[in-house]
Formats: C-alpha cells, structure tokens, sequence
C-alpha cells in the first residue's frame, strides 16, 4: 500500500525546485496533488507531467502572499476534494543586501512570501485539519532558520519565523491529530540558487568547500526528508525542524 494513497496534498511553489521534486515523490507515493504558483508556464507543465504519471493534479495559479489569494486556492481544493491532509509551505524568494542597505520594499518582499504566506496557508489547513482531527504540515525553513548569514537580514529573519511558527503550530494543533514539522535545508541545485549565481550574487565553490558532506544538496534529497515528516507512521513526530544540510549547521571548525 502506498504510503500517501488517496491523500489530499498542497504544495505551495510546486511548479519548480524543491516543491516540484515533492509533489513526484507524493504522487509517486499515491497522493493527489494541488500545486499553487505564480508561474504559470511551469505550473501546467508540472500539472500535465503529474498527470501523464497518473496522478489527480490540480494546478492553481495564484500566490501565496495574501488571505485572499490563499483563501481562494482553498476553496478551489474544497469544491474537488472536500478537504486537505497534507500541507508542503514551500514557496519561497531570497533576497542579497546589506541590512543597512534594505528597503522597505525589500523586506516586505520576503516576509510577505516566505513568512506571511506560510502563516496564511498554514491558518486554511489548521481550519480543515483540527476539524477533521488530522493532518501533516511540513514547512520550508532553511540552515538560515538554525545559523545566521550576512547580507540576508530578511531571509534570515523570516526563516527563524518559521521554525518558530512550525513549533506554536505543533503544540498547538498536536491534541487534534495535527502535526506541524520543518525542513531546514541547506543550498539545494534549484533555479533559487541557479538565478543568484547568474546575477553575481553567490558563488557555489565556497559552499561546497563549507559543507562536509562537499557537495550541494539534489531537491529530491530534500523531498525524502518532507516525506518522512509527512508520513503518517511518524505520527509522534511534531514541532521538529529537521537540518538536512550536509552537515553545515554541525560545523563549527575553521
Ligand atoms: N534552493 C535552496 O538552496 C534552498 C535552501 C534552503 C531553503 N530553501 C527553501 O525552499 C523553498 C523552495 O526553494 P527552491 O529552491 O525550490 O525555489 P525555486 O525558486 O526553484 O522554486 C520556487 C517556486 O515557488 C514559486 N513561487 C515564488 N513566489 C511565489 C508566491 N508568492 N506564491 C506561490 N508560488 C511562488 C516559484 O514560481 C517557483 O515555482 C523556499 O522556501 C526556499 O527558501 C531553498
């Protein structure tokens, strides 16, 4: 029996990266999958490409970065599904600046996406989850939720925001059948980081040298570990924010 049969998913950026490796794998697993992103393009492809591997794909073009457009998506997951049990807060920006440096813009940008919308969502599923006395959240923390780096006074913020929030969430939805977890992954070979590169804004070479395991991590490494944390064998897992980073937040030699 697949692990995920027959159960309803939100990956939140699924058309892309991490999310995208997520929803293969849970629709490889048996889950039917709703993917809400701003990109349409990649959102039909990965909606065909689920469905051309036999999965029920529901595509929703839409953002993360507001009660409307959120309330909206769930609705539109309610009228197919009825519900939801599985929650993926994946969808996430970056920004590069110095703090003194930041704008108002900058900063709303980020903790609008990576913050807000991880609330907003996560507030929809809790509403049908404690209702129906289950359900499993994974968010999309970072080794910047754990350790800190410069020039990403926003990211860094945001993503300790939500290591914080997965915690509250746990404890607070745990007597409902409710589980709330993070992944705090280390650099991942997605577009987030492949952009950065071509803008001159990171170089890959010191990271790799930084990271013991010497390499960066594949989303699909990183999609294990969500799943892991979704599993419903895992049921006494809850407000645990797992650093799937290559050993990078152990690290404190030179
Ligand atoms: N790549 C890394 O090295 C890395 C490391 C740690 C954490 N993360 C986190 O993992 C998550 C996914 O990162 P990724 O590398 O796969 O990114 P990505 O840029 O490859 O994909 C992100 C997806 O989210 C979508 N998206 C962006 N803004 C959105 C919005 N407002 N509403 C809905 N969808 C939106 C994009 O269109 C894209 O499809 C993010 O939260 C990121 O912070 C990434």
């Amino acid at each position: 029996m697949a692990r995920f049969a027959g159960q309803r998913a939100l990956v939140t950026g699924g058309a892309a990266g991490i999310g995208l490796a997520t929803a293969r794998a849970l629709a490889a697993e048996g889950a039917r999958l709703a993917l809400l992103d701003i990109d349409a393009a990649r959102l039909e492809a990965a909606a065909a490409e689920l469905h051309a591997a036999g999965a029920e794909a529901l595509p929703i073009l839409g953002s993360v970065a507001g009660p409307e457009p959120v309330a909206e998506a769930f609705a539109r997951i309610d009228a197919r599904w009825g519900g939801l049990d599985i929650l993926v807060n994946n969808a996430g920006v970056i920004g590069k600046r110095a703090a003194l440096d930041l704008t108002d813009e900058d900063w709303a940008r980020v903790m609008r996406i990576n913050l807000d919308g991880v609330f907003f969502c996560a507030r929809e599923a809790g509403r049908r989850m404690v209702a129906q006395g289950s359900g499993a959240i994974v968010n999309l923390g970072s080794i910047y939720s754990l350790v800190a780096a410069p020039e990403r006074l926003a990211y860094c913020a945001s993503k300790a925001a939500v290591a914080a929030m997965t915690k509250v969430l746990a404890i607070e939805w745990a007597a409902h059948g409710v589980r709330v977890n993070a992944v705090a992954p280390g650099y991942v070979e997605t577009d987030l980081i492949g952009a950065a590169v071509r803008a001159g804004e990171l170089d890959t070479a010191p990271l790799v040298r930084r990271t013991p395991v010497g390499r960066l991590a594949r989303p699909e490494e990183i999609a294990r570990a969500i799943l892991f944390l979704l599993d419903p064998a895992n049921a006494y897992v809850t407000g645990h924010v797992l650093a799937v980073d290559g050993g990078w937040t152990a690290y404190g030699y030179v």
